[in-house]
């Protein structure tokens, strides 16, 4: 374990034993010292500056059917809603004048949003804000398509894989959706030079160690300027209604050993995080985190776009509340800054 660690701290390429060794040794002593080497580089690179993203959730139809998701098309309890161009514009002005300079738009894969509709939206933020990043978020979609979002000015894009493994890929979603799709579209966002961000649940069903340190492995050779992990959280609508949630302790873990791997990532500290730890968002700083996604979604919507059970979306979850989470960071030594907050190494 300590050549693993040795290696880690130089930033030399481990394989999927190290990398399974790494995880499985979650509970020993080596992990504090892991923590420390990711806040350590963090601090290196990032100082104790905090990056916010504004969320937009614009749409909570979708195609798709994943097993682990309360927008899956079959729950037929979800309320579904779509945003408007101009609703879309409301959110980035109070998210503006709350001091965000990054809009993320984040959807189920909804048809609704042609890539006439997508285009026309992001190029209107980007003229009225040309300050701002535009992550997009809104699933698997053609190269063509993700080249007219580049081309209206989207600057990076948001695409968990999920789980890097095959086997496991399809025991959290249905026959049609491919891990090799997936891959591809990370690959073609890459080459479109988008920055990009890939991540998994930690927890999901079925996942094994192995699966972990297959994910780890992928994220050294993709290399994504974002890394969103999360713990899974069941859906009371889903087939996974009765899986067990995933563990903080083992999120914040892999928190910082991808802080090891990446250290100029964008790593938010998720919601999922704060959904299931009251202080998810400090921790998840502490262990090596640098970036929080507030929600910026209209209020009355917020409620509807629930990929899990009580998801957290008041407080310090609400950007319209961004001072209750500036002084949450004060008081553990971290800042929240008005800046784009794009890639160290860019
Ligand atoms: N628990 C935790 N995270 C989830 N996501 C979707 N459903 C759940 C769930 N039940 C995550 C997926 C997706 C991101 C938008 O939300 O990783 O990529």
């Amino acid at each position: 374990m300590h050549e693993i660690i040795k290696k880690l701290s130089a930033g030399v390429p481990l394989n999927i034993d190290e990398f399974k060794k790494i995880v499985e040794n979650e509970n020993s002593s080596f992990k504090a010292e892991i923590t420390d080497m990711a806040v350590k580089q963090r601090k290196n690179i990032y100082g104790n500056k905090i990056y916010i993203r504004g969320l937009i959730e614009i749409s909570s139809f979708c195609k798709n059917d994943c097993y682990y998701c309360g927008l899956r098309r079959s729950n037929q309890n979800a309320e579904r809603y779509r945003l408007t161009k101009e609703e879309i514009l409301e959110c980035c002005n109070q998210g503006y004048q709350s001091g965000f300079r990054t809009f993320v738009m984040q959807g189920g894969e909804d048809a609704y949003y042609t890539d006439a509709r997508m285009t026309d939206i992001v190029s209107e933020i980007k003229k009225q804000y040309p300050d701002c990043a535009v992550t997009l978020s809104l699933g698997e979609k053609s190269y063509e398509t993700y080249k007219k979002y580049r081309e209206a000015g989207a600057d990076r894009y948001l695409l968990r894989h999920e789980t890097a493994d095959c086997e496991h890929y399809s025991k959290l979603h249905p026959s049609e959706m491919k891990l090799s799709s997936r891959k591809k579209c990370l690959e073609d966002l890459k080459s479109l030079g988008f920055q990009i961000g890939a991540g998994f649940m930690v927890g999901s069903p079925y996942q094994t160690t192995e699966n972990l340190a297959e994910d780890l492995l992928y994220l050294q050779e993709l290399k994504p300027h974002m890394v969103g992990i999360g713990p899974f959280i069941p859906h009371h609508d889903t087939p996974f209604r009765d899986m067990p949630a995933g563990n903080t302790e083992l999120t914040l873990y892999l928190i910082s050993i991808v802080r090891l791997i990446l250290p100029y990532a964008l790593i938010p500290a998720t919601t999922a995080l704060s959904t299931v730890d009251e202080y998810g968002r400090e921790k998840g700083i502490l262990a090596g985190a640098n970036v929080i996604m507030p929600n910026l979604s209209p209020v009355l919507q917020r409620k509807k776009y629930l990929l899990y059970d009580n998801k957290a979306i008041s407080g310090a979850e609400a950007a319209e509340q961004i001072d209750i989470l500036k002084a949450k960071m004060n008081n553990i030594g971290y800042e929240i800054v008005i800046d784009r907050g794009d890639a160290a190494n860019l």
